[in-house]
């Protein structure tokens, strides 16, 4: 029998396994016990020959690799923009693996595509979004970034009377990209996929803290007539701070240009009234990239390409054939804004989310974290020898420590620290390059860290920071 009894009891198995993890991983350190070698050498050895029950691999596969998990659900972790898995999401996810579901067109799922259309609106209502912008759902904000680029595209060679997505870029007219010095490295694999060039884009001048100086964005777009897109962020990945899109959007939009935005996790700043100034003008951008999988807490992988013009999205991204039937024109086709064919109906997720979350919910959790982001900056910033280099605006921040030994004695002692506070085990944070010097960075992106985390993070950090000292 190609499923036996043994593999629908994996299903209830999972379950258990994946409900003592997240127990588990609630509270306990956030040492790693078992590196990739050993997990690796666990599962090493020769093709199979023959087949294993579900409900034996499952327990092979969970006994093999707990202990090398990462605690990203943990409350504690910093280390990078990393949302929490929510249950409710995972559990709904779940469902769509279960039930099989492929979103590549409506005949395919009509409840994965019904549900994704709703997902996608309420997304809309939910960040204030013009409801008329199209969405798409894709695996994560680097795709989406490359959705919202490739419309970009599209769309202002199709303004200079070129197809390019029938006669590609070959004799094409020439396309100007500018982009902020401190953008996300993954803008620049969209600029790579879509034959823009990583290197051909002109960058712009960011102030200390990130943020794109309009004066040098304008000078930048007095210096050619060619059609330009230019691509701005909400939410650098290391200091959280966005674009001033109320000034630098006009600029380009009087250009004639197309403004996308890499809103990876700050575009959700706009689901709270107390934070959603700090994106004012955003909405009059032509395209933008979020995830869900970071700050709406979906399991990986959720994001979402947002498109202002609706045509310019689907002439980039729609593919039909003539087995995959279109009855009814008025439904959303989840397919025409995606470049896969075949995929997981991610709406599920998205939708259980919004669901489980709510409007004032999202907003709570946006407002939690950013206030979390701030205690702990003034609580490490009170403890000698560490400099705080960004108060957080939003929910990002990146520390120093021994700022006053010299550039790199700084650097050395807090790739130690933040080694030691690793070890340690009561938080965990990561480091990079920050204007030169290493720093630890602080990404407060989950709903299950509260004040109390930051209370004792401070302590973890303070004492890391003191046995780094004391060893000299
Ligand atoms: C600002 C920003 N842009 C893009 C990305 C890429 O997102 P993803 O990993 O979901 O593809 C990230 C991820 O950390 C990010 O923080």
């Amino acid at each position: 029998m190609h499923t036996s009894e043994q593999d629908f009891a994996a299903l209830e198995l999972a379950a258990r396994l994946a409900a003592d993890y997240r127990s588990e991983v609630a509270a306990a350190p956030l040492v790693k016990v078992a590196g990739y070698g050993e997990i690796h050498a666990r599962f090493d050895g020769p093709v199979p020959e023959t087949g294993t029950d579900a409900l034996k691999l499952i327990a092979e596969l969970d006994a093999g690799a707990r202990d090398g998990l990462r605690g990203i659900v943990a409350p504690r972790f910093y280390a990078w923009v990393n949302g929490h898995s929510h249950l409710a999401g995972v559990a709904a996810d779940w469902l769509t693996s279960a039930w099989g579901q492929n979103c590549a067109g409506i005949p395919m799922s009509p409840a994965g595509a019904a549900v994704e259309a709703v997902a996608a609106r309420w997304l809309l209502e939910l960040l204030d979004l013009p409801p008329e912008s199209s969405v798409g759902l894709v695996s994560g904000a680097t795709i989406a970034n490359f959705v919202g680029l490739a419309a970009a595209r599209g769309e202002l060679l199709r303004r200079q009377g070129w197809n390019v997505e029938e006669d590609g870029l070959y004799g094409a007219p020439n396309l100007r990209v500018l982009v902020g010095a401190d953008a996300h490295n993954t803008i620049f694999s969209g600029l790579r996929y879509l034959g823009l060039g990583e290197k051909r884009v002109t960058t712009i001048a960011t102030d200390d803290l990130g943020r794109m100086k309009p004066g040098a964005l304008e000078q930048a777009l007095k210096a050619s007539s060619d059609p330009v897109i230019v691509i701005g962020q909400a939410g650098q990945i290391n200091t959280g701070v966005s674009d001033p899109f109320a000034r630098i959007v006009p600029l380009v939009h009087d250009a004639g240009g197309w403004v996308h935005v890499d809103g990876a996790f700050g575009l959700w700043a706009r689901a709270s009234e107390r934070h959603r100034h700090l994106l004012d003008g955003i909405e009059l951008a032509d395209s933008m990239a979020t995830d869900g999988h970071k700050w709406l807490q979906t399991p990986y992988d959720c994001g979402f390409t947002i498109v202002r013009h609706e045509e310019a999205h689907r002439r980039a991204m729609d593919m039909q054939a003539s087995y995959l039937t279109r009855d009814n024109q008025d439904y959303r086709h989840p397919g025409a804004y995606v470049p896969e064919l075949s995929r997981r109906a991610r709406g599920f997720a998205a939708w259980a989310m919004m669901r489980r979350l709510g409007r004032s919910g999202i907003a709570r959790m946006v407002d939690d974290d950013v206030q979390i982001a701030q205690m702990l900056a003034e609580g490490l910033a009170a403890i000698p020898g560490v400099s705080v280099l960004n108060q957080p605006e939003l929910n990002q921040f990146v520390v120093r420590f021994g700022a006053d030994r010299g550039e790199d004695e700084g650097d050395r002692l807090t790739q130690a620290t933040v080694d030691q506070i690793q070890r340690d085990g009561v938080a965990f944070m990561g480091t990079a390059l920050w204007r030169g010097q290493w720093i630890m960075r602080v990404s407060v992106c989950s709903i299950a860290t509260t004040p109390e985390d930051a209370r004792i993070t401070i302590d973890a950090v303070r004492s890391a920071w003191e046995a780094v000292q004391a060893a000299g």
